[in-house]
């Protein structure tokens, strides 16, 4: 099996990571999260999303962190939004990248967004004009891209259908999102296969949660397939609010240890992303499901010491 020889990890942590959770984190905690997981190499980090503040509460303080990070040169700060207005505030406080966000289920997207997907698609052909004024680039997701807690299987024709209309409305690259970890490797693999026929795969990214545990097979499928951008967030944290039964994306540091292992690099300092990855299981005061930031990285175990 011929594999890349890098992958691109795009960390949502403090985004989709933290957006589900009781604790809040001040904006100086996230500052600080996003600098350190900066500091260990990850080059995309998706840090806030500048949605209704009493619809997700957690990034109400969202103008405050994207000011407040110390920007390293190289790096992509991205905000997620649902709308122009989310956008324009996004833009003003400096977002390096914005993502916009469609279901692939109507049902979730009336829950998410309280907008129809076609109302959805509108507003992302806006917020694409915005974007482009302000030469920024536009990620789109399209969530539940697999798997509805309402509707059930995702066609992978509706998938197609909505990531090429996507594209025509200028999104740089389309991640598909398991929003409640509904998808299955054979699935992921045939998806993938399918667009990657039709679309350039170097403008796909995938992004698993590992609600029934099977995030890292996804992963792999999705490898096999030509896709070489993986979301993770660090510790396993996240979920949407929106999705009954949502739980964590996989985490960072299991997909890290699992690529680079695999002799896939990804340019990120594992043991750093440990370190956060405890540090964040400090701050909720809850246990997470991070196995690599308990058991420690794989060639620990089996390489020579010094690989790091
Ligand atoms: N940020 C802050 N305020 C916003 C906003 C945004 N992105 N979008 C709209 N608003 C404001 C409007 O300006 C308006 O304010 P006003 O009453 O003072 O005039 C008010 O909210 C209502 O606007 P409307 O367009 O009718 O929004 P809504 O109440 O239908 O809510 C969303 C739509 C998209 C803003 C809301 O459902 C939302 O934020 N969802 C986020 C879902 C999410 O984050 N899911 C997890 C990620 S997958
Ligand atoms: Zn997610």
């Amino acid at each position: 099996m011929k594999l890349p020889l890098e992958a691109t990890i795009v960390e949502v942590g403090p985004r989709d990571g933290l957006q589900n959770e009781k604790k809040m984190l001040s904006a100086e905690q996230k500052v600080h999260l996003v600098e350190r997981l900066s500091g260990a190499g990850l080059k995309r980090i998706e840090v806030v999303s500048f949605v209704h503040p009493k619809a997700v509460p957690q990034m109400a303080n969202a103008e405050k962190v994207m000011k407040g990070i110390k920007r390293r040169p190289g790096t992509q700060y991205l905000a997620l939004v649902p709308n122009t207005v989310g956008a324009e505030r996004a833009l003003a406080s400096g977002a390096g990248g914005l993502g916009f966000f469609v279901s692939a289920s109507e049902t979730h997207n009336m829950h998410n967004v309280r907008m129809s997907r076609q109302a959805s698609m509108a507003e992302l052909a806006r917020v694409s004009r915005l974007a482009t004024e302000a030469r920024v680039p536009l990620r789109s997701y399209i969530v539940t891209a697999f798997g509805c807690p309402y509707e059930g299987k995702t066609p992978a024709s509706t998938v197609v259908s909505m990531a090429k209309q996507m594209f025509d409305e200028g999104a740089a690259e389309v991640c598909l999102g398991d929003t409640t970890g509904m998808g299955n490797p054979a699935q992921v693999e045939t998806v993938f296969y399918e667009l990657t026929r039709q679309l350039p795969a170097n403008r796909l990214a995938a992004h698993f949660h590992n609600t029934r545990g099977a995030a890292l097979a996804n992963v792999y499928a999705a490898l096999r397939a030509g896709i070489t951008t993986f979301d993770g967030a660090v510790g396993g944290t996240g979920g949407c609010p929106f999705a009954p039964g949502a739980s964590g994306n996989v985490a960072t540091e299991d997909l890290v240890n699992m690529l680079e292992d695999m002799g896939v690099h990804t340019g990120v300092d594992l043991d750093e992303l440990i370190t956060c990855a405890l540090e964040i299981e400090d701050i909720l005061e809850r246990p997470l499901s991070n196995s690599v930031a308990r058991a420690g990285p794989s060639w620990r175990l089996h390489d020579p010491p010094g690989r790091l």
